[in-house]
């Protein structure tokens, strides 16, 4: 798989959905029966159902926000999109390749900042970036590797070792790792969980930039002043269910909280609200 680190914005730009969703549920398996030790007497559990019917399409450019409480599903849901989790039933794509039918390009076209930190303590932040880029059948990728860590404030540390990173210096080296490969689709499961503001306004500012010049985001947070201010779209998973889908500012108006917050938690809250639309 040879490529170029340089893909032009204008590649991105199809009048398929950058990621589509069609009914996808998913079911995480029961303890396995085959189990011999002591829980065998016990009756087997029914799976559990993570996500339920979610459907939606998030067109090429989108900065489009997947938002829900603890347990809700969007870390299941973005495992599903990269592939690292089968969906139950449904269907999904990634600019109109079929995640399971597909896997490689639907893959090469995602970079993927996953919610939990993980790293391979022998090699430094550049060694991990050219590995991450050997991936991708990039080679010669030290220019972009640069511009990465300097618009994440990671060039000091380049040649630093993996190990000897606090924790907020790794999430930028996982967010560095998502871009080595230019993806047209970023997604971005809680990038600024436990990070400091310098972090995240770089962040902001460098994914931000990317967004403008044609890189889908899909961003999940906790904090829900970022999404309300980086968001033109958002979704709302409640219990694996779409409960709301709306652009910012008709979720902001239809509810009339003072701001997504309120929203938020007045969606959760209110069992026969139905906020699904746009
Ligand atoms: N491998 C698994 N096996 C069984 N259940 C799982 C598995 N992974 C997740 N779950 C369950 O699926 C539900 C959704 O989990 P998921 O991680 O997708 O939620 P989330 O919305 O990302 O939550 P958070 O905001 O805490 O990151 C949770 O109840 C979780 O316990
Ligand atoms: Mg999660």
């Amino acid at each position: 798989m040879q490529g170029s680190a340089r893909q032009e914005p204008g590649l991105f730009l199809s009048a398929m959905p950058a990621l589509s969703l069609e009914n996808v549920s998913k079911v995480y398996a029961p303890r396995s029966r085959g189990f011999t030790g002591w829980l065998a007497h016990r009756p087997a559990r029914r799976g559990f159902q993570a996500l339920d019917g979610v459907s939606f399409t998030v067109e090429h450019g989108e900065f489009f926000g997947l938002l829900g409480p603890n347990g809700a599903g969007k870390t299941t849901l973005i495992s599903i999109l990269a592939g690292l989790t089968r969906a139950s039933s449904g269907r999904a794509r990634v600019c109109d390749y079929d995640v399971v039918d597909d896997f490689r390009q639907s893959r090469r076209s995602l970079g993927v900042v996953p919610q939990e930190i993980v790293y391979d303590p022998f090699f430094t932040v550049r060694e991990t970036l050219r590995i991450q880029s050997g991936y991708f059948g990039l080679r010669n990728n030290d220019d972009w590797i640069d511009e990465v860590l300097s618009n994440l404030g990671l060039a000091d540390k380049a040649d630093s070792n993996m190990r000897a990173l606090s924790g907020g210096m790794k999430r930028r080296v996982l967010v560095a790792q998502a871009l080595v490969h230019r993806p047209p689709v970023i997604i971005l499961d809680e990038p600024t969980a436990g990070v400091d503001v310098d972090l995240r306004r770089t962040l902001w500012e460098f994914i931000s930039r990317l967004n403008k010049e044609g890189h889908t985001v899909l961003l999940t947070t906790h904090y829900l002043e970022e999404a309300e201010a980086l968001c033109g779209r958002i979704a709302m998973l409640k219990q694996g269910r779409i409960v709301a889908l709306d652009t910012t500012p008709a979720l902001l108006a239809r509810v009339g909280g003072a701001d997504l917050e309120d929203v938020f938690v007045r969606i959760m809250h209110d069992d026969d609200y139905l906020g699904v639309s746009a």
